[in-house]
């Protein structure tokens, strides 16, 4: 279903039978909601954001590329993310069938002006599914299109805005004991101790080389978000807190304690694609009862 969201952008929603839905701006190329069957919102969107160029989309899932956060020379988070990108309409095979799952597919290229800014030609094509029991699957395929023989580099993160009920009584499980990168320290590495990872100050770090799944259980709502990804070894954590929320314009004071990024990123080693090549990154979301995983 096309029509028309905040401010009149496009967006489409998609559904699923049992009731589960999510919704993708074409502003971004961004999921902006993802209710489950009993139509409860699991992502956050900021009551401050703006839904308006050239600003990202303030909540969901923001792409970043072709640069994760402020290393390089391109603006913070790179430039997919407050594009407008158009549906593909006849997008080549996916090696995964998406069957009888809600699905769409969207396509960015640059316009003149991008090339202005990164000098390279891709095709950057997004599947966003929503599966059978209200799972969703972001597939990202990134296509070296340049005619002049160069090769590009790109970083990249699903920067997933959870919505959590108490950021306080939030745990993450599957980042204990590895090694991340603290933006909040000039990128330097560290090695994570102990236990699983919770909440009580500014968070803003990549974790590297992580497991494919990774777990954040909101106590509160006796719920467990996984988190599985492929085609990206990093995952970043990123709570602003109350100190950097106030400076934050489309974010409120105490939106911080409802929210959580976990995001399925490639930061550490950039990729680099070859004319003609390739890459696929995927992220897939699911929400079940705490009670439902083993060993919680
Ligand atoms: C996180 C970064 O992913 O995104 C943080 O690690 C950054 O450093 C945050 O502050 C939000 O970025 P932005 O550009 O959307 O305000």
């Amino acid at each position: 279903e096309h029509c028309k969201g905040a401010n009149g952008l496009d967006k489409v929603v998609l559904r699923e039978v049992r009731g589960s839905s999510a919704e993708v701006y074409l502003y971004g190329g961004q999921v902006t909601s993802w209710k489950n069957e009993y139509g409860e919102e699991l992502l956050f969107v900021s009551s401050k954001a703006t839904f308006k160029s050239p600003k990202a989309i303030r909540g969901g899932i923001p792409i970043c590329f072709p640069q994760f956060g402020s290393h390089g020379s391109l603006e913070q988070h790179g430039f997919a993310r407050n594009r407008f990108w158009s549906i593909d309409h006849d997008p080549p095979p996916f090696p995964t069938n998406s069957g009888n799952k809600a699905f769409i597919d969207l396509i960015l290229k640059p316009s003149e002006e991008d090339s202005k800014i990164w000098s390279h030609r891709y095709e950057f094509r997004l599947r966003v599914t929503l599966g059978p029991g209200g799972d969703l699957m972001l597939t990202s395929r990134i296509r070296n299109t340049n005619t002049d023989g160069k090769s590009f580099t790109f970083t990249f993160a699903y920067h997933t805005y959870l919505f959590v009920t108490d950021i306080s009584e939030v745990r993450v499980e599957g980042l204990e004991t590895l090694d991340y990168l603290d933006n909040l320290k000039g990128r330097e590495r560290f090695t994570e101790q102990g236990d699983a990872i919770t909440f009580e100050s500014e968070v803003d770090k990549i974790y590297l080389s992580t497991p494919t799944k990774i777990a954040i259980l909101d106590h509160e709502r006796k719920r467990t978000f996984v988190l599985r990804k492929d085609g990206l070894p990093d995952a970043v954590v990123w709570n602003p807190w109350d100190k950097k929320a106030k400076a934050i314009s489309d974010f409120g004071d105490d939106e911080y304690k409802h929210m959580l990024c976990v995001e399925a990123a490639c930061v550490e080693k950039p990729i680099t694609l070859k004319p003609g090549e390739e890459w696929r990154g995927r992220q897939e979301l699911s929400a079940v009862p705490s009670s439902y995983c083993s060993g919680q």
